[in-house]
């Protein structure tokens, strides 16, 4: 089953906007198969957005990031890859559609409330670094042949 990260950041988590985000997430037919509230450590983060190392904004983004808790969760399900981007809107809030994730809630590229894996290597990476196998349930929720 395709999986992929979602980290509600810490604005998000901080704004409460937690339950309303895995409401969208579950209300479409996806499936949390992992979850926790973490600080994000640096060297997490670092590895996390290692392709942005040396970028203007990298140091602003690794403060950001690791400042308070953030929820991080896989979800899994039939083009959840692809699904959760969608939902998740454009990286600039104000280039996302209304009744996107950061379209609704966020103004700032900076604080634009949602990371969600861009693709199937990103996505195994990404996981890898914030979850053990153990920790990912397989697969209790497929109840619905044409969700999973
Ligand atoms: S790039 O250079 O086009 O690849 O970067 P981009 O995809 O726009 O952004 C990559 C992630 O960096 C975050 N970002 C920022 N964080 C803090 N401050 C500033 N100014 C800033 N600009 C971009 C952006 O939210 C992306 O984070 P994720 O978690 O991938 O959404």
């Amino acid at each position: 089953m395709e999986k992929t990260l979602l980290i509600i950041k810490p604005d998000g988590v901080q704004r409460g906007l937690v339950g309303e985000i895995l409401g969208r997430i579950e209300k479409k037919g996806f499936k949390i198969s992992a979850m926790k509230l973490e600080k994000i450590s640096k060297e997490k983060a670092g590895i996390h957005y290692a392709e942005h190392a040396g970028k203007g904004f990298y140091s602003e983004l690794l403060e950001f990031i690791t400042s308070s808790p953030s929820v991080l969760a896989v979800i899994e399900g039939k083009n959840v890859i692809d699904g959760v981007r969608k939902m998740a809107g454009k990286t600039n809030p104000l280039e996302s559609d209304l009744g996107t994730i950061r379209g609704d809630f966020a103004v700032a590229v900076s604080h634009n409330v949602v990371h969600t894996s861009d693709g199937p290597e990103s996505s195994k990476r990404e996981i890898e670094n914030f979850f053990s196998n153990e920790e990912i349930q397989t697969h209790i929720l497929c109840t619905e042949e044409w969700t999973c």
